[in-house]
Order: C-alpha cells, then sequence, then structure tokens
C-alpha cells in the first residue's frame, strides 16, 4: 500500500524532510506553503531527482490544501525559525497563529491523519495542534527527543571515536536550555558510557547537546539547524509508516505519566501505525524527576501564555 504524507512548510526543515522521505522511498510526498511557487520549485526539482535515484513516489508542491487530501502523516514545520540571539520561545506567537491556521487546514482534508509536529517552541505547538485538531493523543507527536538524542550521541560517538550506530542515549523533557538528558541511560554498544570516559567529560557533553540548537543558530546566523531536525522527523515517520513499535523519545501529551499532567513533555514512546502506542514510563532517580519537572515548567509557562 502506497502511504501519503504532507509536509507544511517548505523551508528548509520542510524540504529536507521531503528528501529524506523521499531518499528512504516512504510514501509519495506533498509539500505545501503558502509562498506561492516555493513548494512547485522544490517539489518539481525533486521530483525530477526520482529518476536517478530509481525511486517510484510523487512529489507535488502545491499552496492548496486540497492535494494534501487524506495524507496518513502530516509533518508541520511551518513557522518562523531561530535566529542569532533568539530562543525558541521567542517565536511562541507568531507561531501560534501559523498553527492554529494550518492544523484547520490540516484537520479539514486529513481527518484521520497522525500530526508530527516540528515547529518551534516544539512541546507548546505540539499542544496548541493537539487541542486545536480536537484529535486524540495517540495521533500528536512531537519531534525533539529524536533530534537531541541524536546530537548527545554524535558527540559521545566523536569523544569515543567509535561508531555512532554504537551509541544510545535518551533526552527527556521539553525542547529547550532545560531538556533533560539521561546519561545513565547512554550505553555505548550496551555497555553504560561512563566505563568509557570521564564524569567530567560527560557533563560537557551533556551541556553541549542542551545548547546544541544554539550551536548551529550561532554557525548559521539566519536560520536554524535542519538536516538533523528533518532525519529525526523521517525517523519518526519512518516507524509509523512501517509500524515498527520503535522506542523514541517525543513530545507526547501526558495524562499523569510521570506525575506530569495535561502537557506536553518529551518522554520514551512506542511509535506504530497508530502513532503513539504505548507511552514507556521508566524509572527516574530524584535528580532526573526534578530536572523533568523543571523542565515541564517551562512547558507549562509558555502554554498558558497562549492559553492552550
Ligand atoms: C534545533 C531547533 C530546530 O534544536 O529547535 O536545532
Amino acid at each position: 500500500m502506497r502511504h501519503k504524507v504532507t509536509i507544511v512548510g517548505s523551508g528548509n526543515v520542510g524540504a529536507t524532510t521531503a528528501h529524506w522521505i523521499a531518499a528512504k522511498e516512504l510514501a509519495d510526498i506533498v509539500l505545501i506553503d503558502i509562498v506561492e511557487g516555493f513548494p512547485q520549485g522544490k517539489g518539481l526539482d525533486m521530483l525530477e531527482a526520482m529518476p536517478i535515484e530509481r525511486c517510484n513516489y510523487n512529489i507535488l508542491g502545491t499552496n492548496d490544501y486540497a492535494d494534501t487530501a487524506k495524507s496518513d502523516i502530516v509533518v508541520i514545520t511551518a513557522g518562523i525559525p531561530r535566529k542569532a540571539g533568539m530562543t525558541r520561545d521567542d517565536l511562541l506567537h507568531t507561531n501560534h497563529k501559523i498553527m492554529n491556521e494550518v492544523v484547520a487546514n490540516v484537520v479539514q482534508y486529513s481527518p484521520n491523519c497522525i500530526l508530527i509536529v516540528v515547529s518551534n517552541p516544539l512541546d507548546a505547538m505540539a499542544q496548541a495542534a493537539y487541542k486545536m485538531s480536537g484529535f486524540s493523543r495517540e495521533r500528536v507527536i512531537g519531534m525533539a527527543g529524536v533530534l537531541d538524542s541524536a546530537r548527545f550521541r554524535t558527540f559521545v560517538a566523536q569523544e569515543l571515536n567509535v561508531s555512532v550506530e554504537n551509541v544510545n542515549a535518551f533526552v527527556l523533557g521539553g525542547h529547550g536550555e532545560t531538556m533533560v538528558p539521561l546519561p545513565r541511560y547512554c550505553t555505548v554498544a550496551g555497555i553504560p558510557v561512563l566505563e568509557f570516559m570521564s564524569q567530567a567529560t560527560l557533563d560537557r557533553i551533556v551541556q553541549r547537546t542542551r545548547e546544541g540548537g544554539a550551536e548551529i543558530v550561532k554557525y548559521l546566523k539566519t536560520g536554524s539547524a535542519h538536516y538533523a531536525p528533518a532525519a529525526a522527523a523521517t525517523e519518526m515517520v519512518e516507524a509509523i509508516i512501517r509500524d515498527k513499535r520503535k522506542i523514541l523519545p517525543c513530545s507526547a501529551y501526558l495524562n499523569g505519566e510521570y506525575g506530569i499532567h495535561g502537557l506536553f513533555v518529551g518522554v520514551p514512546v512506542k511509535l506504530g501505525v497508530k502513532g503513539i502506542d504505548q507511552i514507556i514510563e521508566i524509572e527516574l532517580t530524584a535528580e532526573e524527576k526534578v530536572a523533568l519537572d523543571k523542565s515541564a515548567a517551562a512547558v507549562k509557562e509558555l502554554v498558558t501564555v497562549i492559553n492552550v
């Protein structure tokens, strides 16, 4: 069966997500944006790469939500990105307004889809999308933990000069400065990471992970990361389309899990064809729980401002 994935926003994150999804031959893709010509141009350009890649999927760029009808998954990347000196939270009001318009259109044309939210500030935007859509919580998922964990894994692998494939890591909490990397659950070929490096080195990696988004913004100056965020969103799309039941850290609406109520926060979830198959509750130390609560409080502050 062919699947259909719509990507809202044809900027760097949206277009790169389309690229990864096409390269992995996951689905037909609709790239939609309000800017006229932009999604059409990028979509056509990508489509023309398909014969070279011997890939039989269709890529359509459009400004018309009717073209997105009956999508299985909709990845929302729309919104203004961070610029140098901005935090993700600075984007709150502008991106909330965009999110409301996008979700209203998406729900009209794809009432049964699964939403993957990528726009920042991530957890607050996921919550806005969830409330606006009226979907069950299984069908609204925020992308953050996969990206933050990938950064953590990159830095650990670099430090040890080992394959990134050997490194497993989990970053929980909100996608912001309060995110909660869990070094205790970081392993290299199944072996706890502290067997390989000192606590001080690990602490430095944890801090670099927290600032991973800002590090890229600092280099790019007028934009933010897109290759790794797009790859992260694609891993989630793949887990859902292939019903992998893959456990990934994602932003999910918590109803009492981890003692958190009515809030999107990054936790391990099992992703399958229905979206969130299960929210995995792991045992946290007192210190980790304090960090997670602090992170949740930061998300709560934002959702209170926009009243979602
Ligand atoms: C980052 C932005 C996209 O973490 O949130 O790079």
